[in-house]
């Protein structure tokens, strides 16, 4: 093997011809002549689903986010476990990741395999689904490039360690967004997704009564809402409290605020790395919208495979 013993600069400057290389395949209008429906279809699907369950828009982003942090956007996430193999989603990290979402997928690529055969990848599905359902919500809308091609390779077991979990210090996961390319401006960026949706009770519940992180009357109100957990582990609460079905800059306005959820939310507001840029997207929604599109953008086509390192997978699971 003869990559280890290349200097590191050469190494960098290799895998980023490499990634150049796979971007120049895709462009933004991949369907337009193999599949024109491409786009309405996304958009049909995606508007019924979310009118139907209003929680898909927040569980797609975090499912998309998944997918992109283990080996790049390459679908592995919807992969079902076999018989053989325990797949990524089987994690325990990704079992909280809700079924409205892999549902979302199922629907859009039934869809989309009905008029378009053996074309369009899960891959490209769940990026441009993402990317519409942050639009329907009320984020900014960011062009996402097509031509994607789906990854068989999925394993649970690579899961632990690179996906960031709320108990991490933020030193850990500034180096684990940092080992992806992303700065910690843009970790706090996309971290701005914790403006919609939920969390389960389990992942805050042992902080609540101690930790004077919180607003007193928001951690009364927590331990009310938490009170019957674990007896049902089902229980939640929104990650923006304020507004929690509106994508806007309000979950950084909360924090300083003492009404975070998470540890690692908290964690945004107390480092002095990341506090000045939570600080300057609680001011201003506008360079928020700006950024969290720039860093979905680059997370969309992280690790993605194209040609012949992928191929066009005929259902959502396998
Ligand atoms: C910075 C480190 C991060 C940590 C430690 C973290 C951790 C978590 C945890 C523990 C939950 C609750 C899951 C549950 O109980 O069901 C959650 C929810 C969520 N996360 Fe993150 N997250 C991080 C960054 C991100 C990023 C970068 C995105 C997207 C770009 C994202 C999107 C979401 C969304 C949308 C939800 C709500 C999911 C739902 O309602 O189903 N998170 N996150």
């Amino acid at each position: 093997m003869v990559l280890p013993l290349l200097p590191p600069l050469l190494l960098a400057l290799i895998f980023s011809s490499l990634a150049l290389l796979a971007q120049a395949r895709l462009s933004y209008d991949y369907y337009a002549k193999t599949c024109p429906q491409f786009n309405k279809i996304i958009q049909d699907t995606i508007t019924n689903k979310q009118i139907a369950s209003p929680t898909t828009a927040a569980g797609t982003l975090r499912l998309f986010f998944h997918d992109c942090m283990l080996n790049g956007c390459d679908a592995s996430v919807l992969l079902s476990s076999t018989p053989f193999n325990s797949a990524e989603r089987d994690a325990d990290i990704n079992l909280s990741l809700p079924g409205d979402a892999f549902d979302l997928l199922t629907r859009a690529k039934t869809a989309l395999e009905l008029s378009c055969p053996g074309t369009v990848s899960c891959a490209d599905i769940l990026a441009a689904a993402t990317r519409d359902l942050v639009t329907m919500v009320g984020g900014p809308y960011y062009g996402v490039l097509l031509g994607r091609k789906d990854y068989r390779v999925s394993k649970s077991s690579s899961v632990a360690g690179n996906l960031p979990t709320s108990t991490m210090s933020m030193s850990t996961i500034i180096d684990l967004f940092a080992s992806r390319g992303f700065s910690v401006q843009e970790m706090v960026a996309l971290s701005g997704a914790h403006t919609i949706g939920f969390s389960h009770c389990k992942e805050f519940k042992s902080y609540i009564y101690n930790d004077t992180n919180y607003n007193p009357r928001f951690a009364s109100a927590l331990q009310n809402a938490c009170a019957n957990y674990p007896k049902d582990p089902t229980l939640s609460v929104f990650n923006d409290i304020m507004s929690p079905n509106k994508f806007d800059n309000l979950y950084y306005q909360n924090l300083p605020k003492g009404l975070g959820l998470l540890k690692s939310d908290h964690g945004l507001n107390n480092d002095p790395r990341t506090r000045p840029f939570v600080e300057l997207y609680a001011r201003d929604q506008n360079k928020f919208f700006q950024d969290f599109a720039k860093a979905m953008q680059k997370l969309s086509v992280y690790g993605i495979k194209t040609g012949r390192r992928g191929e066009i997978r005929r259902r959502r699971i396998s």
